[in-house]
């Protein structure tokens, strides 16, 4: 079968990788796709947003199957463009995946359902906001309604600081539209897991647990990026942690999004924060995470066009999800400045020290060919994932293999995976 991978990021790529296992599978096609993409699909110069071309390209090209791994496309309701011309599509309809466009509406939603998640109230008014912010507790976290690039999330820790943010999001709109509604919520501590998981609209499957990090910098310093390396499986993610997931969070949302009248089909991911109340939902998702697809789709053991087609068939509770007993952790090799600016087009060496070399994947996020020569194109350049027996092994198998690769301004974190050795 030919399919059709709409995106240009390390996601992606790992996505590519786990379809190119499938032996279902005669040609991939990625959009926009970028350089190490490009070794394994052809890649397709539309962009992710251009719904008509793409929906033509998957009909002039027989495509039997488009999965979409990006956020916005989903969101915009590139799916329903697709289900309409008659074509096969993995992931949620524009009315599902507002889990992840509007997090007002995620908000209301858990609410209703009671699922655990932290309190919050939600303002489409700057001086109703500020209002409530005069008697809050501090800190608070305010959050633009709609997406914003993973910044549109301000922890303050005062009142000033949270009028200021009131006035980037909602007056001075930093982020547009998507800070017409905001939501203030309550500050939670505790540690962060990132659980994806494939739905069908009824059913759901979880996958392995991950953590990713976000901030820029060494100990948790910096600015948010969109993720700075990860490890999975999560030590904290322990058996406890999952019953009472399993028990009040994942199938609750299902069921909730049905209800609701918008079954959810494809990737739910919950961001969870592990409080000493319990698991909380930080936030939802409606697609792989990344860097977390870099190191969960690597240790996935089906063959994952089986998956994909179960969810768009309503067959996933025929699947067994079955990942490795090991462990592997992603390095993501960025341009010194990201995320805020910084220079590209440096040609990136040592890539074919990776070449068929077991349990290593070099994924690539902003890459591109120039001149026969695959040059650095965006913040984060690289993800380098190792495999190990355990976590540990598997640190120390990725920060090995980051030598091997070399470009001008290579900026890496030196901690992922630190946690480890407070588990
Ligand atoms: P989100 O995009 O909603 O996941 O938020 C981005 C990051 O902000 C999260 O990964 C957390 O580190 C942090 N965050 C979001 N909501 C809260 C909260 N209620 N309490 C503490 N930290 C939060
Ligand atoms: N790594 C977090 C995300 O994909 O949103």
């Amino acid at each position: 079968m030919k399919v059709l991978i709409v995106g240009s990021g390390g996601r992606e790529h790992a996505i590519a990788d786990a379809v190119n296992k499938s032996d279902k599978v005669s040609k991939i096609y990625c959009a926009p796709g970028n350089a190490g993409i490009g070794q394994i699909a052809e890649c397709v110069n539309i962009g992710a947003m251009e719904y008509d071309k793409l929906v033509q390209f998957a009909k002039d090209n027989e495509i039997d199957l488009t999965v979409v791994g990006m956020d916005d496309p989903l969101v915009g309701g590139i799916v329903d463009h697709f289900e309409e011309a008659g074509l096969r599509v993995f992931g949620p309809r524009k009315n599902a995946a507002i889990l992840e466009g509007s997090k007002a509406f995620s908000k209301d939603l858990m609410k209703k359902y009671n699922i655990p998640t932290a309190g919050y109230e939600n303002f489409d008014s700057p001086e109703k906001a500020m209002e409530y912010l005069e008697t809050s507790n501090y800190p608070i976290v305010l959050k633009a309604d709609g997406l914003a690039l993973g910044k549109g999330v301000l922890i303050c820790e005062t009142k000033e600081e949270a009028m200021a943010g009131v006035k980037e999001l909602m007056l001075d709109k930093k982020f547009g539209s998507a800070g017409n509604t905001i939501v203030v919520e309550e500050f939670m501590t505790g540690r962060e897991v990132s659980v994806l998981s494939f739905v069908d609209g009824d059913t759901i499957k979880i996958m392995t647990s991950a953590q990713d990090h976000k901030r820029a910098k060494d100990g948790d310093q910096g600015l948010n990026t969109g993720g700075m390396g990860t490890f999975s499986p999560s030590p904290f993610y322990t058996d406890d942690v999952d019953d009472f997931c399993q028990k009040y969070i994942y199938q609750a949302t299902v069921d909730a999004m049905k209800a609701e009248g918008r079954p959810f089909k494809g990737i739910i991911f919950f961001g969870l924060m592990l409080t000493e109340d319990g698991p909380k939902v930080l936030e939802y998702n409606a697609r792989f995470g990344d860097p977390e697809a870099q190191v969960v789709l690597p240790r996935m053991k089906n063959d994952i066009i089986d998956v994909f087609e179960a969810c768009i068939d309503g067959t996933l509770d025929q699947i067994d999800l079955e990942f490795e007993d090991n462990a592997a952790v992603c390095v993501v090799l960025a341009s010194d400045g990201y995320p805020v600016a910084y220079d590209k087009g440096f040609e990136i060496k040592g890539l074919e020290n990776f070449d068929n070399k077991e349990g290593y994947y070099v994924f690539h996020a902003g890459t591109a060919l120039k001149d026969g020569k695959i040059v650095t194109n965006g913040g984060r350049v690289l993800g380098v994932t190792a495999k190990g027996a355990d976590l540990k092994e598997a640190r120390a198998n990725a920060y090995e293999a980051t030598k091997l690769i070399d470009f001008d301004n290579k900026y890496m974190r030196s901690d992922i995976g630190k946690a480890i050795d407070e588990a």
